[in-house]
């Protein structure tokens, strides 16, 4: 069923968030030298993906064309490859896309065909059209087997253009997706509605994947939705969160800020090494929520080389003091401790270890026997 690809959660760039409908060529090679200058493409981050309202409209042969603002989509894709980096766009199986551009109904293998001629090595594929149609069957299940049948047209689409793109599946989770996403052949798919960046909505959607790891693995994962580290919405401390949880949660990392203005600790969160080894473990599995006791929760994911990757979170705005029962984690009562966002090597530590977190901070550990 699967095309071989994202075998790791996909790292790169969006430009949505930040910039909605704000973009052209421009703003996205800027993304793309940003990318390079700032040490993302080497701390591992490779797509630049244009989401939506970058279309114009389709010629008397069908054919879609960009916007007047993307004069040249092969000339930007050669761009984005030359930096050592991959180009992803956007679409919708729907007539329109969420923002009322040109969807791909009726048109998926020319627009398959057009992607892969331009050099396309991503396709977020999001629902929205689709949605009045959906509504619109007799039953649920008529319903489910519409937005089923469409996205399993995109990837046949896809496949046969014999160029390697990601699919990404976006339709917030509807449908309880982490079930059928990988038979309909997606690299990654949403479990929710959006994020913005606020640390209420990006907690709202973090703390609520407890359950789905068993879903996700190497070429198929969960995604709840891209990054808004560096965006201005919320403290470091709330950020590092944010980058912390997405890790856990083996999580695709796409940034969704501008990458051309970045402080040093905007840098410093979405580059740091040992945290995006965390997310890219070669394992691929999923961590998952170990205890909740008020507003501390304790999470943690399994890694490749037997260690783990433990988050003790604040869910409250102040600071709070807590004790860490590595025994409760699968470990005895002496481990050996890394802090991540500190990088300090913390040696053996023994529990009851007590620990003093920040007001909707992280104290993030590597623990191994
Ligand atoms: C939906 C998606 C977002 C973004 C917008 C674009 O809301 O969930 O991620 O792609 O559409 O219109």
């Amino acid at each position: 069923q699967q095309n071989g690809l994202a075998m790791r959660p996909p790292m790169g760039w969006n430009s949505w968030n930040h910039f909605h409908r704000k973009i052209d060529d421009a703003t996205i090679r800027a993304q793309a030298e940003a990318m390079v200058s700032s040490g993302m493409r080497d701390a591992g981050y490779t797509y630049i993906n244009i989401d939506d309202t970058w279309q114009g409209t389709r010629d008397a042969q069908g054919i879609i064309h960009p916007n007047s603002r993307f004069p040249d989509m092969k000339a930007l894709a050669d761009f984005v490859h030359s930096k050592g980096l991959k180009l992803g766009i956007y679409s919708s199986p729907g007539t329109l896309t969420c923002a009322k551009f040109e969807g791909s109904y009726g048109h998926e293998l020319q627009d398959a065909q057009t992607y892969a001629a331009w050099g396309i090595d991503y396709l977020k594929y999001d629902l929205c059209g689709l949605r009045d149609q959906i509504k619109a069957a007799p039953t649920p299940e008529a319903g489910n087997k519409i937005m089923v049948d469409a996205y399993i047209k995109m990837r046949d689409a896809l496949r046969s253009t014999g160029r390697p793109i990601v699919y990404s599946l976006c339709q917030y989770g509807n449908d309880a997706v982490w079930r059928w996403g990988t038979t309909v052949g997606g690299n990654l798919w949403r479990t929710t509605g959006d994020i913005n960046d606020h640390y209420s909505r990006m907690a709202e959607i973090g703390f609520s994947q407890a359950g789905l790891s068993r879903f996700a693995g190497p070429g198929h994962w969960n995604d709840p939705d891209m990054l808004e580290v560096g965006n201005g919405g919320m403290t470091a401390d709330e950020y590092r969160t944010h980058m912390a949880l997405w890790a856990i949660l083996t999580a695709p990392l796409l940034a969704g800020n501008d990458l051309t203005t970045m402080t040093p600790e905007t840098i410093a969160i979405l580059t740091n090494r040992d945290v995006i080894a965390v997310d890219q473990d070669a394992a691929g599995k999923q961590g998952d929520r170990v205890s909740a006791e008020g507003p501390i929760e304790i999470w943690a994911k399994p890694l490749e080389d037997g260690s783990k990757a433990v988050g003790v979170f604040n869910r409250a705005p102040s600071p709070l003091t807590t004790q860490v029962d590595f025994s409760k984690l699968g470990f005895g009562h002496a481990v050996k401790a890394k802090d991540l966002w500190q990088a300090k090597d913390l040696g053996t530590i023994r529990e009851p270890y007590t620990v003093t977190v920040p007001g909707h901070g992280v104290f993030f550990l590597r623990v191994s026997k």
